[in-house]
Formats: C-alpha cells, sequence, structure tokens
C-alpha cells in the first residue's frame, strides 16, 4: 500500500503545528485559563508543556517513524498485542474529541457567516445573546457542524502531502500576524491593563488540585498528545527529521500562540465587562466587542478584521481535525482492509452522529452526563482523563518496554543529532512524566 510523505523539511515542522495550533489554543486555553483564574494557571500550563510535553511528544514522533503505520499497527509493532489497545485507545478518543470539536468549529464558521453579512455588534449584553440564541437553536449549530465535517473528510480524502502541507504552509504565517493586529489592539483599550495582570501576576493561593488536572489536560489537548495523533504524523516523517528540534520548535508556536490568544481576550474581557469565566463561551462574546471597540472609528477595517479573523479559525481548526481525522481513517484503511475512501466515511459517521449529541446538548436538548452538559462531559473525559493516561502508556512503553537501542537511533538519527540530550530526555520519559501524570490525577482522587 502506498503511504504519502510530507515534501519538505518545513511542510514537516508547519503542519504538525497545524495539528498542534487550532482551537486548543485560541477557544479552550483562554477560557481555562478564566476558569482556572489567571497566572497561575498559565504558569503550571508551561511547566507541563516543557517538562512532560515536549518529552512526551518526542515519544510518540519514535513510535510513529519507527512503525510507518496508523495507530493501532504502530503500538502494537512497537510493544506487543497488548499494546495495539493503547493505539486504539487513542483512535477512539482523538474521534470524541472530533465530536465535540467541531460543533465549536461550526460555531466559527456561523461566526465567519454572520460577519461576512455584518451580523454580528452591538452592546455587550446583545453580543451575549446573540450567542445563547444560536447555540440553543436546534438545527443551524448542528448543520455547521456537519459542514465541518464533511470539509474535513474532504481534504482528508484528497491525501496526505497535497491536502494538509497545502493547506498548512499558508495559514500559520497569516494567523500569527492577524493574531498580532487584535492582541494589540485588545491591549490598547481602555482599562486592559488589568486583564494583562490577571494573565501574568500569580496567585498561587488559587491552585487546587483541579487546576493541576485542567493544566495538565490543556498542554496534552493544546499539542495534540495523547492520541497517536503525532504518531500518525511522524509515520510520515523522513529519517532525516530532528525529532527534539522539531517538537521544540512545534511547542514554542504552539505556546506562543496560546500566549497571544490570552492577551487578545482577557484585556478586552475585563474593558468591556465580561466575566473571564464565562467558559465556552468565552471568545465569542467578548471578540465582537473588541472588533467594534478597537476599530470603531473604521468600519471597514473592523469588518475586514473581523471576517478574516473567524476564516482564519476556521481554517486553523481545520488542520487539526484533519490530523484527527486520519487517526482513525488510516487506522480503518489498514486495519479493516477497505478502501481509503470507505475508511474515512466510517470516521466522518462516527463523528457525526457524536458532534450532533454534542451540539444539541448545549441549549436545544438536555443531554447531562452526572449533572454535566454532553460536551463538556466529552471535553472532560478526553482531555483531563484519556490524553494523560494515552501519555502515561506512551512512556512507559518507550521508556520501558521498548529496545534501547531502537529508542536511542531514532532520538538521535542514527547517531548523527541531539544525542546529549538523549539521557536527560530518557530520564524524563522513564520517570519524570509518568510520575507526574501519576500525581495529577492521586492529588485529583484526594489520595493525595
Ligand atoms: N491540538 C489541537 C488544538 O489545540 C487539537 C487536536 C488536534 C488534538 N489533534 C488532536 C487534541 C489530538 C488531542 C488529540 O486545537
Amino acid at each position: 500500500m502506498e503511504r504519502g510523505s510530507f515534501g519538505t523539511k518545513i511542510g514537516v515542522i508547519l503542519a504538525t503545528a497545524g495539528s498542534a495550533v487550532g482551537l486548543g489554543n485560541i477557544w479552550r486555553f483562554p477560557y481555562m485559563t478564566g476558569e482556572n483564574g489567571g497566572a497561575a494557571f498559565i504558569f503550571i500550563y508551561l511547566i507541563c508543556v516543557f517538562i512532560l510535553g515536549i518529552p512526551g511528544m518526542i515519544a510518540e514522533f519514535i513510535i510513529g517513524r519507527h512503525s510507518a503505520a496508523n495507530a493501532v499497527r504502530a503500538y502494537k509493532n512497537m510493544g506487543g498485542k497488548c499494546w495495539s489497545y493503547v493505539g486504539l485507545m487513542g483512535a477512539i478518543t482523538s474521534m470524541i474529541i472530533l465530536g465535540f470539536y467541531a460543533v465549536i468549529a461550526g460555531w466559527c464558521l456561523q461566526y465567519l457567516y454572520a460577519a461576512l453579512m455584518g451580523n454580528i455588534g452591538g452592546d455587550v449584553t446583545s453580543v451575549q445573546n446573540y450567542f445563547k440564541e444560536f447555540v440553543s437553536n436546534p438545527i443551524e449549530p448542528i448543520v455547521w457542524t456537519i459542514t465541518f465535517i464533511l470539509i474535513t473528510h474532504f481534504v482528508v480524502t484528497k491525501g496526505v502531502k497535497k491536502g494538509i502541507e497545502k493547506v498548512s504552509n499558508i495559514l500559520m504565517p497569516t494567523l500569527f500576524v492577524l493574531l498580532l493586529i487584535i492582541v494589540i489592539s485588545s491591549c490598547t483599550l481602555p482599562g486592559a491593563i488589568k486583564g494583562i495582570e490577571f494573565l501574568f501576576y500569580p496567585d498561587f493561593s488559587k491552585v487546587t488540585s483541579k487546576v493541576l488536572l485542567d493544566a495538565l489536560g490543556q498542554g496534552f489537548f493544546s499539542l495534540s498528545l495523547g492520541t497517536a495523533c503525532l504518531c500518525t504524523y511522524a509515520s510520515y516523517f523522513s529519517r532525516q527529521t530532528d525529532l527534539l528540534k522539531s517538537s521544540i520548535q512545534i511547542a514554542g508556536i504552539d505556546t506562543i500562540i496560546a500566549i497571544f490568544a490570552g492577551l487578545m481576550i482577557f484585556p478586552a474581557a475585563f474593558s468591556v465587562g465580561v466575566n473571564p469565566d464565562s467558559g465556552p463561551a468565552l471568545i465569542f462574546i467578548t471578540l465582537p466587542n473588541v472588533f467594534q471597540q478597537a476599530f470603531g472609528s473604521l468600519p471597514v477595517f473592523a469588518y475586514i478584521i473581523g471576517v478574516l479573523f473567524y476564516a482564519l479559525l476556521a481554517l486553523a481548526a481545520l488542520t487539526s481535525t484533519i490530523s484527527m481525522h486520519e487517526i482513525g481513517t488510516a487506522f480503518f484503511f489498514e486495519e479493516l482492509h477497505i478502501s481509503r475512501k470507505k475508511g474515512a466515511w466510517i470516521e466522518t459517521g462516527i463523528c457525526i452522529c457524536i458532534g450532533i449529541l454534542c451540539s444539541l446538548s448545549q441549549g436545544a436538548a438536555k443531554i447531562n452526563i452526572f449533572g454535566v452538559d454532553f460536551l463538556s462531559c466529552c471535553d472532560f473525559l478526553t482531555s483531563d482523563i484519556l490524553l494523560p493516561l494515552g501519555s502515561f502508556l506512551t512512556c512507559i512503553l518507550i521508556g520501558r518496554v521498548v529496545d534501547k537501542h531502537v529508542v536511542k537511533d531514532e532520538f538521535t538519527n542514527w547517531g548523527t543529532v541531539s544525542r546529549s540530550f538523549y539521557a536527560i530526555w530518557l530520564f524524563g520519559i522513564r520517570w519524570v512524566c509518568p510520575i507526574c501524570i501519576i500525581f495529577v490525577f492521586l492529588h485529583q482522587l484526594h489520595i493525595i
């Protein structure tokens, strides 16, 4: 069977960064930061990314590149039959994530449409009401969700190289510049300083076990870790790709974009009086005010920035949903021995079902589990439990099960790069990552 591969070096970084950068940075990071009290959460998040995230990323890269196969087969190749269940867990987790992620991406499409039509705006209350009315409509958000999943399906079935690489190459730099413009305008709004303080002056007395778990989950979610997603991407890497360098670059880009998103939302939220604790609605009820207030004297400029922003956000979400979709598609295609197209349709069908339930749970119907709406429940189950668990098992596999020579060869590209960091990284994978993840879990369960 033919497996594609990435064409250029920069293409590898941009496509993998395209998977990492998405709603996780721009939608989820600000709302998690707002719910968990601000700067202290960010501090712990950064620790999670650099101490647990980067080593974990390299571990997934090694599995993927070494096996050059779908998630389930890759884990099986490395560790034997029972490890294939970890790959399977990754494929299932990514389906659930894609289901709820597409709902939020669908909201972006609706906002893009509304921005194009010049329909969002007004005072703070009317922006909030607009959001409430839209998400509790039973039909519209579902139509957008399905549209988004179908677009993802279309890109995935066009093939790895052409589809993914092309989209990522143009998207990332443009998104970066646009975010910078919005950050500057948000930080110059009256009263913005309060938001900046919220982001950068930590109050560690607010740190609870929930803050630790959320920061850990956010770190893994944002880096696309723990579902064999990076492993599936790395199966398309070449033997020359420096895994350590690539993981640092990707984590760096991902973190900068997340911090930018924080700087875009909180100064504006404090300035116009939106509560930072507004949950998943946060960016949707804050941003229309930013565009209006910051560029109010130049309505054409406000219009262009608004449209561009939602378009780029939807595209950033697309490069992430492609990566999630790819895990299931590669799995069905290679394991069930059906055509790639059919494999993609199975994945699409399952995700649409999950997406519909998540979308309805936002107001149109009461779909609650343990008193939490279905979307938040899927989010919590995947980000805070399944992703850390997946990473934990990946660390055990690479650190303790797989032959050391294979691991060393992959890490150092057969002795040509990054040799001096190997020992530090291995120590991280064998001890630091597993112990930290267990500690956060036990702390959350109030055992320690
Ligand atoms: N990291 C992406 C984001 O920040 C989301 C994502 C893509 C993801 N693929 C994933 C999350 C796999 C977990 C697992 O938007």
